[in-house]
């Protein structure tokens, strides 16, 4: 494949309907904004060039599409206006320009490369992405020719007469132009229709009246969501999950409830990786092989080596790596610490900024004191050192290997390798205290 390909994601709209103090396509599906969604299948498609059409005072969008060249659509006049924001961007290209909505996350590459490949394969000027909905209502109808197949217009909703209404191929808002054609077109495009907008669709009647052809190719439904409100949110959530899931498995993941296991789009799953029910991983989750992560664990931008054994109630927080056989347990968070090979964490612990050396043990209850209020404090502990439970290790502080550390001890300077170190209070023993202390109770009150 050749051919020379570029993108043009329009992402103008504020989407009033999430009622949203962001852009609708900033919204994340499986951890990451729509738009970069759409960004992402593009690069995927060896695109060229890709150009964002952005709407007006939207400095988040232009940064989270950063380095791409953005192009600012200030007035909204329909789709054929925003495409030619990028005008100058789109001045001689050659080969293949298609046109992506950043607010419809589902289309996958394959899809859009049968349409590249189908807008070239009769060198026609527009290849629309077509789908058949069960209700066609909102959607412009592909009008297409009855003996040939050739598609002959684009009739949007609230222009079609009877006829039109009825046809329920309908056009998915994808579309592919031959790129020595496209400005032409697009301003030949007139705004005289109900609503006054100059549509992208009437390139089609554009281009065939300059003596050009245009096809229609269909897809399924599922990819052509587009996302307007918080709702349609959730089922491009649902579709996409869907899709991580069965890739996980493809890929030789365990997933004993997949319905209850929510994945990002770059979770990364070793072989033989058992998942199971209610794990959410968010963005930036790298497993190794032959991990098990037990049931309601919470991961993000962390690393878990092989054969480590993960929760039940974990919470791996960014910057946590967890070695090879390492065990982090119940009711444990670990944030920005390495937990090397073997080391057991296996109960009730916090350990945030530190490093726990192979093959260490940490007692349950154990505890990183880690923030001064101020700043953030390093914890050392050596490898093979062994931390007794309930202790309390106040950072900056340095475990030595091997060391061991009595239950209960809070532990605020260095502990040298293969000491004990017990700190806290002196045992006081007073024998038979307690027995005269309940006689002269009941000498006193009589009970
Ligand atoms: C559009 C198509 C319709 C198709 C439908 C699929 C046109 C004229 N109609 O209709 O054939 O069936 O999508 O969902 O293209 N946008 C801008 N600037 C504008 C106008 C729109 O950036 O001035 C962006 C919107 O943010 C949106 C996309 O283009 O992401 C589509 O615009 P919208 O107004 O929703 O078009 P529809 O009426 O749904
Ligand atoms: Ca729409």
């Amino acid at each position: 494949m050749s051919r020379e390909l570029s993108v043009v994601v329009l992402a103008a709209g504020m989407g009033t309907r999430m009622k949203s103090e962001i852009p609708k396509v900033m919204h994340k599906v499986a951890g990451k904004p729509m738009v970069n969604h759409v960004i992402d299948t593009a690069a995927n498609l060896n695109a060229t060039k890709t150009m964002i059409v952005v709407g007006p005072d939207m400095p988040n969008l232009i940064e989270a599409v950063s380095p791409l060249p953005t192009f600012e659509q200030t007035d909204r006049l329909g789709t054929a206006h925003a495409v030619l924001a990028a005008k100058e961007a789109l001045r001689g290209l050659t080969g293949n320009v298609l046109v992506l909505y950043a607010d419809s996350p589902l289309f996958t590459a394959e899809t859009l490369s049968r349409l590249v490949a189908a807008r070239e394969d009769g060198d026609h000027a527009v290849a629309v992405l077509g789908f058949r909905p069960e209700n066609p209502t909102g959607y412009g109808r592909l009008v297409t020719d009855p003996g040939n197949g050739e598609l002959l217009a684009i009739v949007e909703d609230k222009e079609c007469d009877e006829t039109q209404r009825a046809i329920n191929f309908c056009n998915s808002g994808v579309m592919c132009f031959r790129a020595e054609s496209m400005i032409e077109t697009l301003e030949a495009i007139g705004n005289t229709n109900a609503k006054g907008e100059y549509y992208l669709t009437d390139a089609v009647e554009v281009a065939r009246a300059n003596g050009n052809s245009c096809v229609a190719v269909e897809v399924a439904e599922e990819e052509t969501l587009g996302v307007n409100s918080r709702s349609q949110l959730a089922v491009a959530e649902a579709l996409m999950q869907e899709r991580l899931r069965e890739a996980a498995m493809a890929n030789g993941a365990t997933l004993i409830d997949p319905g209850s296991v929510y994945l990002a789009c770059d979770t990364k799953l070793g072989r033989d990786v058992i998942i199971e029910p209610n794990v959410v991983f968010g963005p930036g989750v790298t497993v190794g092989d032959d991990v098990t992560i037990k049931a309601f664990s919470h991961l993000e931008s962390c690393v878990v080596g092989d054969k480590a054994d993960i929760g039940p109630y974990a919470r791996l927080r960014p910057g946590a790596e967890i070695g090879a056989g390492a065990r982090v347990g119940n009711f444990v968070e670990i944030k920005k610490a390495v937990v090397e090979d073997g080391a057991k964490v296996n109960h009730l612990s916090y350990i945030g900024d530190a490093r726990v050396g192979a093959k260490a043990n940490i007692g349950a209850g154990t505890i990183t004191c880690n923030y001064d209020g101020y700043r953030k404090q390093h914890t050392e502990i050596g490898a093979g050192a062994f931390i007794g439970s309930n202790s309390a290790l106040v950072a900056p502080v340095t475990i030595g290997e091997g060391a061991i550390i009595g239950a209960g001890s809070t532990i605020t300077g260095t502990v040298e390798a293969d000491a004990l170190v017990i700190e806290r209070a002196q045992r006081l023993d007073k024998p038979g205290w307690a027995k005269l202390f309940r006689e002269k109770m009941k000498a006193l009150l009589g009970k």
